[in-house]
């Protein structure tokens, strides 16, 4: 019996050494020291043993007993540490790689024109005032000198949504809810960016949904002068410090006088393809606003006078980038847009 002892001791010893996880080591555990396992048949058979026999026997079964689950506890120790070193080389991070460079998205060039031209005029003393895109008659045409009927409004092709309400077509009805704001009090002096909406067939230099910035100073004593030299430098700031404005006459109901107002062309006057040889280029629309819109948003004319002008940033990004078709603006070709997305 103790030889069988021995045996089964050497055997088990060998076993737990041979465990490679915590799996095998559990099932030399249960094989050896189990309630079906050999040492339990051994100790039920210390029946049949002698009085003088089974308290040396008993005494050797458990040191073998205790042999055997030191070694698993010991083993068992040492597989864990390897199944933990084992998951932390899996799972080691090299810090010292670079990183995966992140793609940054550019600003789009609508966006870069439109702040240009803000940073400017808050630079002149100017706020940024904005509006409703779906906008009341009244404030698109009525209050600014266009009642219903009048053939002037013909050159806006409007997108009505019901009799009285509308896509605005310009931004210019942001003039007047500004003007209502200061319940006849000057000084007014704003720039309003904004979506504007016309009927108009979508080709190479139209589309029915473009932006515009308005600009209106109102108050005491303020002179076609100030209006010429406020777009000379906005010109000289947008296009270059050598270009130069000229004022032709026109026609706006909500302006008077009126005028439409050219940049000088970048070819010098020579005459090029951009200026279809005449050497200027027209940027915007502008003029004093005529006094029965100051009257009608509640201004006193006789003691108030402002001038107004407007322009598209389409228009301005074409001519400052020399982009040949307006559609390259919304149709997110990627080719286009990433060359207009330098990080500043
Ligand atoms: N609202 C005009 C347009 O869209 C432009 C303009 C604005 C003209 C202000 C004069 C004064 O055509």
């Amino acid at each position: 019996m103790e030889e069988q002892l021995k045996q089964l001791q050497a055997e088990a010893l060998e076993k737990v050494a041979a465990a490679a996880n915590l799996k095998e080591l559990n099932d030399v555990r249960v094989a050896y020291l189990g309630k079906k396992g050999p040492v339990t048949e051994v100790l039920k058979g210390m029946g049949k043993l002698s009085a003088e026999e089974r308290p040396k026997m008993g005494a050797l079964v458990n040191v073998v007993r205790e042999d055997i689950t030191k070694a698993i506890e010991e083993k068992q120790v040492t597989l864990e540490v390897a199944a933990i070193e084992e998951q932390l080389a899996k799972e080691s991070i090299d810090v010292t790689l670079p990183g995966r460079p992140v793609k940054a998205g550019g600003h789009h060039p609508l966006t870069r024109i439109t702040e240009e031209i803000e940073d400017l005029f808050i630079g002149m003393g100017y706020t940024i005032a904005e509006g409703p895109e779906v906008e009341q008659d009244y404030y698109n045409f009525e209050a600014l000198n266009l009642p219903k009927g009048h053939p002037a409004r013909d050159m806006q092709d409007t997108f009505y949504i019901t009799s009285e309400l509308l896509m605005r077509t310009h931004t210019s009805p942001v003039q007047v809810r500004t003007m209502l704001k200061h319940a006849g009090k000057g000084p007014v002096k704003i720039i309003c960016p904004g979506k504007v909406y016309r009927r108009d067939s979508d080709d190479a230099t139209h589309s029915h949904q473009f932006n515009q910035i308005e600009g209106l100073v109102v108050g005491e004593n303020i002179r076609m002068s100030d209006l010429k030299g406020t777009l000379d430098a906005f010109a000289k700031k947008m296009f270059g410090a050598d270009r130069e404005i000229r004022l032709r006459p026109s026609f706006f109901p909500f302006t008077e006088p009126s005028v439409e107002v050219d940049v000088s062309c970048m070819c010098g006057g020579k005459g090029c393809s951009i200026c279809k040889g005449t050497g200027w280029i027209e940027v915007l629309g502008a003029g004093m606003v005529h006094p029965n819109v100051l009257e009608m948003a509640g201004f006193d004319s006789t003691k108030y006078s402002g001038f107004a002008f407007g322009m598209g940033q389409e228009r301005i990004a074409m001519l400052k980038y020399g982009i040949d078709d307006i559609r390259h603006f919304y149709t997110n070709d990627l080719r286009f847009l990433q060359q207009f997305s330098v990080h500043e």
